[in-house]
């Protein structure tokens, strides 16, 4: 089993402003796990916050899921790179073009941060993503986006841990993958769909474990890290 010093939980710090994102961390250290700061906390706390947590010594995971035109994913890779984080994504389904731009656009940066691709987010099931027009298995779609993204350049993508082992076989054990979706047993789903426990998803061979509510709805969150972390050794 894969050990968990080396930070592969990423706390998603889906909070409302930096008062209460700050009570969080200042109980964490970078040892124990990586930070993700994503649209809510970023809309509401930008830049200046992003670089207080990288001078804290964390590993910040921007994810702001870019999807636009080629130019302007590249642009907003580059400034990602510019604020010291150490991942970004992009959604693999804005094509060759854009994931191959934001690609050269990081290569050209002196900090680069991992460049990951969105396949099929974990809150979608089989009905959601036909009524949007894809009347595709889930996997399938990420199978497919994900062979795109690592055409175009990417380091990896964000996918179900029940895709994991597929895409490891299919695609190669260094394509970076990062799996959101994972529920410790017993805690509630929410809005996940294709979920897994911690030590399921690492053993399916997920590189990193991107956990929100099971910590931060935790009455004691840092409790709660410390336990995912055993169950997972
Ligand atoms: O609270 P929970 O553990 O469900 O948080 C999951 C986090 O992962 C959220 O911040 C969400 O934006 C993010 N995410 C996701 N599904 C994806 C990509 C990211 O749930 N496919």
């Amino acid at each position: 089993m894969t050990l968990v010093n080396e930070s592969k939980i990423i706390i998603a710090l889906d909070y409302k402003d930096e008062v209460s994102t700050m009570a969080l961390v200042e109980q964490l250290e970078p040892s124990l796990c990586k930070l993700k700061v994503g649209k809510e906390l970023f809309v509401r706390c930008g830049p200046s916050l992003v670089k207080k947590l990288i001078s804290k010594g964390f590993d910040v995971f921007l994810d702001l899921k870019f999807h636009d035109i080629p130019n302007t994913v590249a642009a907003a890779c580059q400034a990602a790179a510019d604020m010291g984080v150490w991942m970004v994504n992009v959604h693999a389904s804005g094509g060759r073009k854009m994931m191959q731009f934001a690609r050269e656009a990081i290569d050209q940066c002196e900090h680069q941060p991992l460049l990951i691709g969105v396949t099929i987010l974990t809150s979608l099931s089989r009905n959601d993503i036909a009524e949007v027009g894809l009347d595709i298995e889930p996997a399938q779609q990420v199978l497919r986006l994900a062979n795109l993204a690592n055409d175009s350049g990417l380091d990896g993508v964000v996918c179900s841990p029940q895709e994991v082992k597929t895409l490891k076989q299919q695609i190669g054990k260094d394509f970076c993958l990062v799996t959101p979706g994972v529920r410790p047993a017993g805690t509630a789903i929410g809005d996940q769909q294709r979920v897994m426990t911690p030590s399921e998803a690492l053993s399916q061979g997920s590189d990193y474990l991107v956990i929100g509510r099971p910590i931060t709805a935790d009455a004691n969150p840092v409790r709660a890290l410390k336990s995912i972390i055993a169950e997972c050794l």
